[in-house]
């Protein structure tokens, strides 16, 4: 099995990030100084032209790539490589003046004026072709560069538009969507209810501020819409690329978990893919480790859109963050160990946003490498070289990935349906958090647990655990069942299997789709608590969880009782089952409890499939990748005191000692990677053999 190493030419990690020097091409001494910075602070990639559009093209149809030609060229000289962007981020004034369907109408249908970034309207074919322009310019001057990597498509694409454009477009996809037919779309989205149904697609309108807003099978095809439109224009810059330097791959940078985008939908138009991370370090509402626990949820979301390679961290700060409430500086020791984070959960980069501080704009005070001091003397470089150095030791995992033997099914759809249902509590739904929370308690022992759609191919897996899988796409409830039915164990909880794909609610029985058998209980009623009611769920043995937000009454059919409410007018009734299927488990918890409280049925489930789990120190974070040569086993303290672990034997590569019999101590805000090879000849763990669709199955 060959590694996965994205960029063999690189040989290692990925070191570096945004570089703007178009901010500064009349200050060539400043650009010299950067070079020399550079090769100090061990970086060996840079991203170009994330916003230079104007700068390649100053009036239409005139171009002008030479300032840029000359600046990779010298940074490859130094053994620098190069990102490449595509401009489309950032409209020339000239464009949106000359062009004005470029730019995007908001939600009131009234166009929004030139300025900011990605104020795009994806439908625009004025637009498209001006990019499609430029992007074929940049292919062709660039494309055999020996210093280019990757394209790197726009800038954290996302919005929707509200233009009569869109609005034509959103009409022709449900008239493709619906076959044609008014009729089905009438049923789908049951327009009978209050009388709103259509006579003709031509009368269906997007969601506008003072219009439709009463249909939830319209609301979330408006969302999976915008995410179709999108791609789709995507999709028109990749194909220059496609065509043009079929061997350059391409990715786009995510935000977190940005509710704008389906990333599954884009990923799939990807070489490879990355995102921007920008937790809120050392808040004062959390613990650094919870942020850190959160920020790795992220990680894992997009590490499972491509499990089987390594994906690049495009942005971080090395220092401060401008813009959010507050901008905290990270304590010396957290950027690096915030890097390390990264490459543990499979990142094979650490890049910037941004190189150097741009002295205007509204960026101005974001946190850079190169401060507006100027020098190399600062706290912040230091602590970048450090980095820099730090990732030039673990060289050898790049190309590596880790395995995960669970998974979260987690949908943007389902994310959209429950935002915009009318059901259970306004404020306490909160999907994400729900599902970040127990992926949260996996983590914290040490259990890797991928981020992956309800449909799936699971049998990589072993355990799947689907929080308020509210809506089901068809095939969900196959799939499920097929899981199961191969032996894995699954865990649903209240407010699954409500409704369908166009939010039509399931008659006979929730969870619906047949899937009421799968778990052997129907539920029958939703109770929403306000936030100081409490309720309890009673095991055999005497545990209690304390039961808040969600309690569903269930009617029992073939699934065995393990836990029971204590109290109300459901005291006695059925909150925990489990249902015996084919050769696996389904559970079904009907109420949202404190994830730490469900961790002895995790942990049941975990040792039911063979999955060990950790005992780690409070605050300290464990990651394996795997590669032919061995495991690497990364320990990261997220406190400020020291932490002891148990690493087994193996070398550590941050300090290249041996970890004698396995124990070693981990300094405040320290970290430790153990390699442990594998021995000469031996097979390599057997966890390697992957296929396509991942890990699979022991
Ligand atoms: C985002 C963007 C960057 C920059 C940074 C910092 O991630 O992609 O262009 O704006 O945030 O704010
Ligand atoms: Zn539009």
């Amino acid at each position: 099995m060959e590694k996965n190493v994205l960029f063999p030419q690189v040989g290692g990690f990925l070191h570096g990030g945004d570089y703007n020097p178009d901010q500064w091409l009349d200050r060539p001494d400043i650009l010299e100084e950067d070079l020399r910075l550079m090769k100090k602070a061990g970086v060996n990639c840079v991203t170009l032209g994330v916003f230079s559009w104007v700068m390649y093209e100053p009036e239409e149809g005139r171009f002008n790539f030479d300032w840029l030609a000359g600046i990779m060229d010298r940074l490859y000289a130094e053994g620098i490589y190069t990102i490449l962007a595509t401009p489309s981020a950032a409209h020339p004034a000239w464009l949106d003046a000359a062009y004005p369907s470029a730019v995007r109408a908001g939600r009131d249908g009234r166009r929004c004026r030139h300025g900011g970034r990605v104020n795009t309207c994806w439908s625009s074919p004025e637009f498209r072709e001006k990019v499609k322009i430029v992007d074929r310019k940049l292919a062709e001057r660039f494309g055999s560069h020996p210093g280019l990597l990757l394209w790197h498509i726009a800038n954290e694409l996302g919005g929707e538009c509200f233009c009569p454009l869109c609005a034509r477009r959103f009409r022709e996809y449900l008239a493709r969507r619906f076959e044609g037919d008014i009729g089905k779309l009438n049923r789908a989205w049951w327009t009978t209810f209050w009388g709103h149904c259509y006579s003709d697609f031509s009368q269906v309108e997007p969601p506008y501020s003072d219009g439709e807003s009463s249909i939830p099978g319209l609301l979330v095809e408006w969302k999976r819409f915008t995410t179709w439109n999108i791609v789709d224009f995507v999709k028109t810059e990749i194909a220059v690329f496609k065509e043009r330097t079929p061997q350059i791959p391409v990715t786009m940078n995510f935000m977190s978990f940005s509710e704008k985008l389906d990333y599954r939908a884009a990923a799939k138009e990807l070489s490879l893919v990355s995102w921007d991370s920008y937790p809120a370090f050392h808040n004062d509402r959390e613990t650094l480790y919870d942020t850190m626990a959160e920020t790795a949820f992220y990680h894992a979301v997009i590490r499972s859109l491509k499990p089987e390679k390594p994906y690049l961290l495009m942005e971080c700060t090395p220092s401060v963050v401008h813009g959010m409430s507050y901008n905290k500086q990270k304590r010396p020791g957290v950027h690096r160990l915030a890097c390390l984070q990264a490459v543990a959960c499979g990142s094979d980069s650490v890049l910037y946003f941004q190189w150097r501080k741009n002295r205007g704009g509204c960026e101005q005070h974001h946190g850079a490498v190169v401060d507006h001091l100027g020098t190399a003397d600062t706290r912040i470089f230091r602590e970048v070289s450090q980095v820099g150095e730090t990732l030039s030791r673990l060289s050898r995992a790049a190309g590596t990935v880790t395995c995960a033997r669970t998974a979260m099914l987690v949908d943007w759809d389902n994310r959209w349906a429950l935002n915009e249902g009318h059901l259970a509590g306004k404020e306490t739904k909160e999907y994400v958090r729900t599902c970040m929370t127990i992926w949260k308690e996996f983590f914290r022992h040490g259990v890797e647990m991928n981020v992956v759609s309800s449909e799936a191919d699971l049998s990589g897996y072993r355990i799947a655990v689907a929080p308020m899988m509210y809506m089901l796409r068809p095939g969900t409830a196959a799939n499920l069942k097929r899981f199961v039915e191969n032996g894995g164990q699954l865990l649903a909880t209240y407010m699954t299997g409500y409704v369908d794909e166009h939010q039509l609610c399931y008659l006979g029985g929730f969870p619906g789709d047949g899937l009421s058998q799968l778990f052997g209980v129907i539920s029958e009623e939703l109770d929403t608590l306000y936030p100081s009611d409490r309720n309890r769920i009673r095991f055999e043995d005497g545990t209690e969880w304390e039961v808040f937000d969600y309690a569903e009454v269930l009617r029992v059919g073939t699934a065995e009782v393990q836990g029971v409410y204590a109290e109300d007018y459901y005291k006695g009734g059925a909150a925990v089952t489990c249902n015996p299927f084919g050769k696996g488990k389904a559970w079904y918890a009907a109420a949202r409890v404190a994830p730490e409280e469900m961790w002895t049925l995790f942990e049941k489930m975990l040792g039911e499939c063979g999955i060990p789990a950790r005992r780690l120190p409070q605050g300290v974070e464990y990651h394996q990748r795997l590669g032919e040569e061995g495991t690497y086993d990364f320990y990261l303290n997220w406190t400020t005191e020291p932490r002891a672990v148990e690493t087994g034997p193996g070398r550590e590569l941050l300090t290249g000692r041996s970890a004698g019999e396995g124990a070693w101590e981990l300094e405040p805000y320290g970290a430790a990677v153990v390699l442990r090879e594998t021995p000469r000849g031996g097979a390599p763990d057997p966890r390697i053999a992957t296929d396509a669709n991942g890990w699979k199955q022991e």
